[in-house]
């Protein structure tokens, strides 16, 4: 197996983890867990998002967490920004990288943002301008480039085309999305290939719904793919993306890789620590099976999580 000496975990439990949780989380404990992931070793983590409160409560206080965030020299904080409007408040905030967000699928599309595929792109437009005016990185997110809950299954030609037209808006770096979890590694191996942005601006965002994500990031590494998303504890997915399980686990990935001689630069008793802290302020137990596996053996295993 050929796989890269190091891989890039960029953390997104505090957006998509919280972001799909009944539970609101105070802002104080946020900006806490964002900065005890930073202690852990994550030099890249998606804060909040600068969305509709009305279409996303649980991350209204996204000016609050940016303003009382400690940041560390050398991490990256980023926030989702899906309009200009976005884009006014993540500045006012001095957010350094923005991630807009649209899908392969038309339908997906619209549940999540109100806009068919064509329309997000010209509202990203205005977005992207203002960035590179201010010298602000941006990441370009496609959802549903396996499946869609909606349309089922997605060619991988109709993701990659997607792809292309995004990246095509000047983004920095794609984030391309299983949404909803359903994609297993010969479906990986088939969209990767046809992939036409470079591959160390390319991060892979799998949700774990069936079980497969580490598979298919450990696919995604053989191909020389190296930059993969990831939420502490295993927290998260879509509001508008019903049944979808979180993200894998922060936790699973810097297992597999660590033990497959892959350097994750994370610390795994601190970031395990964090995310028992998430969890017990959402009353839920971190799904991560890493996390179930390893908790036990380490310092601070007392918690009242269900
Ligand atoms: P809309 O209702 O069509 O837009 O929503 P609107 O322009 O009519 O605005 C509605 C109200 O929201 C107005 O307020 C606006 O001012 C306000 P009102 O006049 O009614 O009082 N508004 C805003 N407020 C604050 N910040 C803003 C903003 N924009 C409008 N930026 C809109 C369109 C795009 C705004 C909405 O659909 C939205 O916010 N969607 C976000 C949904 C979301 O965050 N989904 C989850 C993230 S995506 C995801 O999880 C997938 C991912 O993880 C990858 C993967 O897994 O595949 C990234
Ligand atoms: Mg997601």
């Amino acid at each position: 197996m050929t796989l890269p000496p190091s891989v890039f975990l960029i953390e997104v439990c505090p957006r998509d983890g919280l972001q799909n949780e009944r539970e609101i989380v105070p802002a104080g404990k946020k900006v806490a867990f964002v900065e005890a992931l930073a202690e852990a070793g994550l030099h890249e983590i998606e804060v909040t998002s600068f969305v509709s409160p009305k279409w996303v409560p649980q991350l209204a206080d996204a000016a609050e967490v940016f303003g009382k965030l400690k940041r560390r020299e050398g991490v990256v904080y980023s926030a989702l920004v899906p309009n200009v409007k976005g884009m006014e408040r993540a500045i006012a905030s001095g957010v350094r990288k923005v991630a807009v967000f649209t899908a392969a699928t038309e339908t997906f599309c619209k549940k999540n943002i109100n806009m068919t595929f064509a329309e997000s792109l010209q509202a990203f437009l205005p977005v992207v301008a203002e960035a590179k005016k201010n010298g602000i990185a941006v990441r370009g997110y496609l959802s549903t480039a396996f499946g869609c809950p909606y349309e089922g299954n997605v060619p991988p030609t109709q993701a990659a085309i997607a792809a292309r037209r995004l990246a095509d808006l000047g983004c920095d770096e794609l984030s391309i999305g299983d949404t909803i979890g359903v994609a297993a590694p010969p479906g990986v191996e088939a969209l990767l290939g046809l992939l036409k942005f470079p591959k160390d601006r390319t991060a892979l965002h799998f949700h774990d719904t069936h079980g497969t994500a580490v598979a298919n990031a450990f696919t995604a590494a053989q191909m020389g793919f190296s930059r993969f998303d990831s939420s502490a504890g295993g927290f998260g997915g879509c509001p508008y993306a019903p049944g979808a399980a979180g993200n894998v686990a922060t936790e699973d990935l810097v297992y597999a890789f660590e033990k497959a001689g892959v350097k994750t630069g994370v610390d795994f008793p601190k970031l395990a620590s964090a995310s028992r802290a998430i969890g017990e302020a959402l009353h839920k137990r971190p799904p991560s099976k890493a996390l179930a596996a390893l908790g036990p053996m380490l310092p601070n295993t007392e918690t009242n999580l269900k």
